[in-house]
């Protein structure tokens, strides 16, 4: 008999109840709700996971006590949020969408896998999936932006690279695919709020990149706080037993978020907490995050017949699974037996500085003010995110020291030397107090050029920071005008260095500054990431993975919106716009500067008819026509014209990265399956039209930007 039917045939409903239930520790707060002493109940088997604990120290003396002292010896799962690193930390994940890398995707997640096992833990609640088209929504920070192609490409990657090859490794973690679904379709960017979208929408925006974590094995999966039509996530059956149970296959573990199964009483479809644990048992949770509602509801809804002790059963042999499947068994104490050299750790950090680069967003760039010469002049360094370094760890910090990070001042100091950095804040992020400005405004009259970093602060992004002005909290833009007027006097260039977790809503920022940089929150070693990029040692290459908004009223705002009928149109007043403001986005999706100057020519497609089998290949020349080394990243983007359902203007299915030299031609590459051009019919079922199909490419999902070409689908053929 397998070791998981032995112990099922000795646990007791309660020690089964405890295998179902994952407690906070005091290490850490991630939620209301601040547990007790957590001790006696592993003793007791009536707590069998745990979360918010950290240090291998911590870890196994509790492991010790599930393990050594309790009656069936049944190891705890321990699970983290390591969202963007663990005490390394890298930028967070809409910043490292910019870099359209899969490699490094997966690499990061390894690299925070490996940091937090050895730290003892073995799950992370992470990667966060969810798509975000509403900037006002601060958890699109944590995720990988507007797109569904991209946030797939995400997935598999961040999956593969936390969970690495064998889920037993003593460096691997059970990887959690988060919030299912729809989260970032909250009502008006509120967090927590409802969501009611098409079911179409849900299919082709919110859908994919959790099939995407499904397809790459990933362990557990979670659903959302939030409601979808009036069924909450926790309780939706027919999404979680129906379509990711059933429909994909997934047999892994659904752990509720924080709370979330109690808070069905305040959605209103639930009484009590045995009505509560029911329904999310039934609905295909399996262990209850902090609401106690499994330990405390359902016995009674087992006496009342409303949960059948087989529904539980199935639940705790899913949990048992996992634990045998990450090796907890074999070995509790495999992960953090050894603690990491300080050569590993230092080459984390250099992994975090390089991706720190390759995440900056260079948003304009007038005359080629950057980079900064390294001559000796002196560089004003102002403004209230200059120097701040626990803001530099984004809004999910893990278990990173607040002093860890690197500011911008700080590595320019030492990347140039101590007397040519010039620093002072001039104002809080958010605050009222402008005696600071009259400082930073004299700096910049000692200074050559004026690099301004203005921003949000970390908590100002991320859960419960939805922000219904998308522009510079406090005083920040008083003070930004205060100093573009000083330097327009004084003949000085100015760059902006924006830090946010999100696209921020600052036309007048573009308009005024020489140059932009998109920094989000770049992490451990941002600083030195940004000063790599400042001095040219770097040459920019992220590009956004979301549209820029000139104003909050065009929110929700995407590149994949449907045509209209009614297409914009200057000189018809009956079209689709806005009166005050243009349609584009300020900064399109993808777009992103470079030192070097990259031109398309040559788009190649297939010109026999394309079958549903086949794989398109799509070629590009690219020239640098510039002065610099740079790398360009290639959009491929389709449009289906005519269509059995209205198609978006453009969809994302492919990219590619080419570096090339000054006056350097290249050829770029992009495979397409046709498979990827079947679309969901008018009843959702999949289907593959004949007929024709353009071919975008470029360097942005602006149109003007594009080559066009197009290519003929024939007609279907059975698979
Ligand atoms: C609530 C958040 O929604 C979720 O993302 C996180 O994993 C849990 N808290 C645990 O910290």
């Amino acid at each position: 008999m397998s070791r998981i039917e032995a112990l099922m045939r000795k646990m007791s409903l309660t020690e089964k109840l405890g295998q179902l239930t994952m407690t906070a520790s005091r290490y850490a707060t991630t939620g209301p709700i601040i547990a007790g002493d957590s001790t006696q109940a592993i003793k007791d088997g009536t707590i069998g996971n745990l979360l918010n604990m950290v240090g291998a120290d911590h870890v196994h003396d509790m492991q010790r006590l599930a393990v050594e002292e309790s009656r069936l010896g049944i190891p705890l799962l321990i699970g983290f949020d390591v969202v963007h690193g663990h005490r390394t930390l890298f930028p967070i994940p809409l910043a490292e969408a910019s870099l359209f890398d899969p490699e490094t995707w997966a690499l990061t997640a390894r690299e925070s896998a490996r940091e937090a096992a050895a730290d003892g833990l073995a799950m992370t609640f992470a990667p966060m999936l969810d798509v975000s088209r509403d900037p006002r929504w601060g958890r699109s920070a944590e995720g990988p932006g507007e797109d569904p192609w991209l946030a797939a490409r995400f997935a598999e990657a961040k999956v593969r690279g936390f969970q690495g090859n064998d889920l037993a490794a003593s460096d691997a973690l059970a990887a959690t695919a988060k919030h299912f679904c729809a989260y970032g379709a909250v009502t008006a960017g509120r967090d927590y709020a409802s969501v009611d979208i098409s079911e179409r929408t849900l299919h082709e925006v919110h859908l994919p990149s959790f099939a995407a974590a499904v397809a790459a094995g990933v362990a557990a999966v979670m659903p959302a706080f939030t409601d979808l039509a009036g069924v909450p996530m926790t309780a939706n059956g027919a999404l979680l037993r129906g379509w990711l149970r059933r429909k994909l296959g997934f047999d892994g573990v659904i752990v509720s978020d924080y709370n979330a199964i109690a808070e069905l009483i305040h959605h209103g479809i639930a009484a009590d907490l045995p009505q509560a644990a029911t329904l999310a048992l039934q609905a295909g949770v399996d262990i209850d995050m902090m609401a106690d509602a499994y330990r405390r509801g359902l016995p009674t809804a087992l006496d009342r017949g409303w949960v059948s002790s087989m529904q539980i059963d199935a639940a705790v042999r899913r949990v048992l699974t996992l634990k045998e499947r990450l090796g907890l068994f074999d070995d509790p104490y495999r992960r953090g037996a050894a603690p990491e050299t300080a050569a590993t750790l230092a080459s984390r950090r250099q992994l975090a500085r390089v991706v720190g680069s390759r995440a900056v967003v260079m948003l304009k760039n007038e005359r080629g003010v950057l980079p900064l010469a390294e001559g000796p002049a002196r560089l004003a360094v102002i403004g209230p995110l200059a120097d701040a370094s626990s803001e530099m760890r984004g809004p999910w910090w893990g278990a990173a020291a607040p002093e860890g990070q690197v500011t911008v001042a700080s590595a320019l100091r030492e990347m140039l030397s101590e007397s040519r950095v010039l620093h002072a804040a001039g104002v809080e992020i958010d605050g009222d107090d402008m005696s600071g400005v009259a400082a930073a405004l004299d700096v910049c009259s000692r200074a050559a050029a004026i690099l301004l970093c203005l921003g949000e602060a970390a908590t100002m992004s991320g859960e419960a920071a939805s922000r219904a002005h998308l522009g510079l909290p406090g005083r920040q833009r008083e003070f930004a005008e205060a100093v573009f007027e000083r330097a327009k006097r004084l003949r000085k260039p100015v760059i902006v260095i924006l830090f946010s977790g999100r696209p921020l809503a600052v036309p007048w920022l573009g308009d005024k500054s020489d140059a932009m940089l998109a920094a989000w929150f770049l992490g451990s070693e941002s600083g030195y990431a940004i000063g790599d990029i400042i001095l040219g040692r770097v040459s920019p290459s992220g590009r956004s993975p979301v549209s820029w908004p000139r104003a909050t009223g065009q929110v929700p705002i995407f590149f994949g919106q449907r045509p209209t009928g009614r297409p914009a149109n200057p000189d018809d007043h009956f079209t689709s716009k806005y009166l005050d403001v243009p349609n584009e986005p300020l900064f399109s999706f993808g777009h992103g500067l470079t030192y070097g100057r990259f031109s398309y020519s040559n788009l190649r497609v297939p010109r026999d008819g394309v079958a549903e089998r086949d794989t398109i290949a799509v070629r590009v020349d690219v020239t640098n026509d510039g002065t610099r080394a740079a790398e360009e990243t290639v959009f491929l983007f389709t449009h289906d014209k005519l269509a059995s359902v209205s198609r978006p203007v453009l969809e994302l299915k492919g990219f590619g990265k080419i570096h090339l030299n000054p006056g350097e031609t290249g050829t770029v590459t992009l495979m397409l399956p046709a498979t990827e051009l079947r679309f969901l019919g008018p009843d959702l079922e999949p289907v593959f039209e004949p007929g024709e199909v353009e071919i975008l490419v470029g360097p942005c999902a602006n149109r003007t930007q594009l080559l066009v070409s197009s290519i003929h689908l024939s007609h279907a053929v059975k698979s």
